[in-house]
């Protein structure tokens, strides 16, 4: 069953208000679920949002033999005693790319694993050379058969700790082989890391449930390993989604009046607020939230168009650029985008032009957005997660009804995000 929502336009007014609360960061989430495969009792989770990718995460793991049990809102409990194959399911697998983060923890643990090519949003290639080398390094043996990857460690059980440098920082790469050096022999040495919070964030509560790791959020991370890791009750609270925070924060700036984005980490996205300040934006920055205050004085036209390109934390996010396309296609002026890191990350721009909007392709990398224009209500189709949310935007600036299909997509990483929005005034419906 493919959900749609209807979103009736503001026609440009700025009259959203109210409060709107940030939840768990899905990117987060996802990791510490996969780490529970490294600990030889349960793990606990809260703040955990209601997101298709937690819930399919879930079922991968169930697959497996681990337990993942919802009890109150937001909490989980998963433990992995029972853990009794190292096959990810194909067609979960094929779902989300954050399965790949599975094979560190199930290979240190088992001294095997076999996984399909992992799906997800279709943003680029995303390939997947840095696991199969990292592992290789490792002391572990690829084979590639009947459309699965099987990777087993040579002699002996165990992992052997090595020195890894990653030819880009990458997210999942990083967390992987942070997991895979926990239950590995000897010292792993991982260079060239990503380092954004969520890293730190897994490895914070690795470290606090018994792992020795050293450098989590700098680009070069220690891990000596040893056996399976104690939570002995330890419960990991999720911080707060940098990325939801972030969207909140453009669609405020461009059709809110006064709006308050609580429980978030402003320092995490520091980037974006910068910029929005400089565009004009009037905020209010506390130690957990962010205030856009009497806004609807200002037009967005008078809001200055700035470029950007994205880049690796603490640059600007790449999963925030479909959002601030948004905001630069009623800012005044030309702005030059430069997505640097997935390569089908502006195929969205066509759907967004007939909408209104006037973004001239240059290549697979870079746009070029003038504005200011304004958006007429169309049906369009998202092509991932966050351009989901880039469209949600478009809606309620646009005159008239937009209807954005298979809205599964914008499940997979925002709770109810209708219901949530109706509350501070956008008129949305789930049509199912
Ligand atoms: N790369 C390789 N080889 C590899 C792995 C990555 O060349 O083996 C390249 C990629 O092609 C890309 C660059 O490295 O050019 C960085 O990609 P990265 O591996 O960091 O991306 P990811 O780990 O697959 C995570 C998030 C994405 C987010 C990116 C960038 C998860 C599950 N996904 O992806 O989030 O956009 O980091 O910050 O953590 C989303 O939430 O919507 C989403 C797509």
């Amino acid at each position: 069953m493919k959900d749609k929502f209807v979103i009736q336009g503001l026609s440009g007014r700025k009259t959203l208000s109210g409060k709107i609360k940030v939840n768990g960061a899905k990117n987060a989430i996802l990791k510490v679920m996969a780490s529970s495969v490294l600990f030889e009792d349960g793990i606990e989770m809260k703040n955990i949002p209601d997101i298709e990718d937690v819930k399919r995460l879930s079922e991968l793991l169930g697959k497996m033999g681990v337990v993942v049990s919802k009890k109150n809102k937001g909490i989980y409990s998963i433990d992995a005693k029972k853990i009794k194959y190292c096959e990810l399911d194909r067609e979960i697998s094929e779902r989300i790319r954050a399965s790949i983060v599975l094979t560190g923890p199930i290979l240190s643990r088992f001294g095997e694993v076999s996984f399909p090519v992992p799906g997800g949003c279709v943003i680029g290639a995303r390939p997947i050379d840095f696991f199969v080398e990292g592992f290789e390094k490792m002391g572990a043996e690829m084979e590639f058969k009947n459309d699965r990857y099987y990777i087993k460690v040579k002699t002996g059980k165990k992992l052997k700790g090595a020195e890894i440098f990653f030819r880009a920082p990458s997210v999942t790469a990083t967390e992987t082989f942070v997991m895979a050096g926990v239950l590995a022999k000897g010292k792993t040495v991982l260079k060239n890391c990503a380092i954004e919070p969520e890293i730190k964030n897994l490895a914070d509560f690795l470290i606090s449930c018994g792992a020795k790791i050293k450098g989590a959020g700098t680009s070069t991370i220690e891990i000596i390993g040893g056996g399976l890791l104690k939570s002995k009750g330890k419960i990991y609270k999720a911080m707060p989604d940098r990325i939801e925070a972030g969207s909140f924060l453009i669609m405020g700036a461009l059709c809110a009046d006064n709006l308050e984005i609580t429980d978030c980490n402003p320092n995490d996205i520091e980037i974006l607020i910068e910029i929005l300040k400089d565009a004009g934006v009037p905020l209010e920055i506390g130690k957990t939230s962010i205030k856009i205050k009497g806004n609807a004085k200002l037009k967005n036209k008078d809001f200055k168009s700035i470029g950007f390109k994205t880049k690796e934390f603490p640059g600007f996010p790449t999963d925030l650029q479909a959002p601030m396309v948004i905001f630069l296609t009623q800012a005044t002026g030309e702005s030059l985008v430069f997505e640097t890191i997935f390569e089908g990350r502006l195929n969205f721009v066509e759907d967004i032009n007939r909408m209104g909007a006037n973004i001239i392709l240059l290549d697979p990398h870079r746009a070029l957005v003038k504005g200011p224009t304004s958006f007429r209500g169309r049906e369009v189709e998202s092509p991932d997660l966050r351009a989901g949310l880039a469209f949600i935007i478009a809606g309620i600036l646009a005159k008239g009804e937009s209807i954005i299909d298979n809205v599964y997509l914008i499940d997979r990483g925002y709770e109810r995000i209708e219901e949530r929005l109706q509350k501070i005034g956008v008129k949305i419906e789930r049509i199912s």
